[in-house]
């Protein structure tokens, strides 16, 4: 009988944010509202990832100011608190970019993320689509306090797929909840405490599941690096499109980052807010297979170019309605050219004989010498 009777549904709650009034259901948290209303208004996150139960409250960044508690209790919280953690009450009031304490608050925490993290953008792979980077322009400061040593830390083997840069992680944990929740079968985590915690491996294990390539896309910044990938391209140069293939273990829904023909790399979808697109309420993660064996473009169906939704230089030059300008040399001219060039012929730097996306470890000079191309014909 109890089972009978329907239970309302929760009634709505109001949430003002930077003056934006939206309503929400209960259980929302101030950073999904905050989401909702979009652009500027949605504070920064480095450690929340939706797909990931637990993520969230380790790097501060989302800090925003309640000024107002709720319709019952209007007083403001004392402290400013991570959007990310705390539940929206009816009617209450948050400031994000409306207030100078957050604003503050938020240069703080990019110096203390900056304390250990290298500047090392100029040769790393993440460089382009890191949030770190981002954030640090948006609200970095120019210089640092710190006085000291940046940490230096022991080279740990992750296997065959994937290259751990320590110095460049923030402890955010996501690859842990990645490698808990998605692969089902842990191999690493954060080791030792405080100023010493480090994520490893214990006892130098290969993380060689199915799935653990994930742990790459999770990554905020360029911590976790594809190998297959590694110093061969930069992002901005490549062309990001949406392409899917038939696979048994996997959505096999992924984005194919292309120079030419050649595939470079090869990732999940991502959103605006870089999490993973999820396909009927289930998140799109994809397999080591599809991530790392799959660089051929006849592997892949194509379905057309990634709609770039994040703020980022990926974005630049992509155009999708893209207008061919009119050749006018003829014109101007008054008589066709009579010489076209073929770079090809002339240039190593771009020898068709050599596919970078397929040489062994990151393209370098030596890869061009007339040795290598003699031994390649
Ligand atoms: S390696 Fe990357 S994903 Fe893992 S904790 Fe460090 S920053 Fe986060
Ligand atoms: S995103 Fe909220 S604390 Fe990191």
């Amino acid at each position: 009988m109890a089972d009978e009777i329907k239970q309302a549904p929760p009634a709505k709650m109001k949430v003002t944010i930077d003056n934006v009034t939206i309503e929400v259901d209960p259980g929302t948290t101030i950073l999904q509202a905050a989401r909702m209303v979009g652009g500027d208004v949605a504070p920064p996150a480095m450690c929340f990832y939706t797909p990931l139960k637990g993520s969230g409250g380790k790097c501060r960044t989302c800090l925003v100011e309640v000024s107002k508690g709720s319709e019952k209790d209007p007083r403001p919280m004392p402290k400013l608190v991570a959007s990310c953690r705390t539940g929206v009450m009816d009617g209450m009031e948050v400031k994000n970019i409306t207030s100078k304490k957050v604003l503050d608050a938020r240069k703080g925490v990019v110096e203390f993320l900056l304390i250990n993290h290298p500047l090392d953008c100029p040769v790393c792979d993440q460089a382009g689509e890191c949030h770190l980077q981002d954030l640090s322009y948006d609200h970095g400061k120019e210089g640092s306090r710190y006085e000291f040593k940046k940490r230096t830390f022991k080279k740990h083997d992750l296997g065959k797929y994937i290259q751990l840069h320590m110095t460049r992680c923030i402890l955010c944990y996501r690859c842990v909840y990645t490698a808990d929740q998605v692969t089902g079968k842990r191999l690493h985590g954060v080791l030792d405490r405080g100023d010493h915690s480090e994520i490893a491996t214990y006892i130098e294990k290969s993380l060689d599941n199915d799935f653990i390539g994930n742990v790459i896309d999770v990554c905020p910044v360029g911590a976790l690096t594809d190998k297959t990938f590694r110093f061969k391209n930069r992002v901005w140069f490549t062309k990001p499109v949406d392409a899917h293939r038939d696979c048994a273990t996997c959505c096999g829904k992924v984005t194919l980052w292309e120079r030419g023909n050649e595939v470079f790399r090869v990732t999940a979808r991502l959103d605006q807010w870089g999490e993973i697109q999820s396909y009927d309420g289930k998140p799109g993660w994809i397999c080591n297979e599809c991530r790392f064996e799959k660089k051929d473009v006849k592997d892949w169906v194509i379905e057309g170019p990634m709609k770039v939704a994040r703020h980022s230089v990926i974005g630049v030059n992509k155009y999708q309605d893209l207008i061919v300008p009119q050749e006018t040399i003829a014109e101007v001219m008054g008589r066709a050219p009579k010489l076209l060039m073929d770079i090809h012929s002339i240039s190593d730097v771009n020898s068709p004989l050599i596919d970078l996306s397929k040489i062994e470890g990151p393209a370098t000079s030596r890869v061009f010498d007339n040795k290598l191309l003699e031994e390649k014909k």
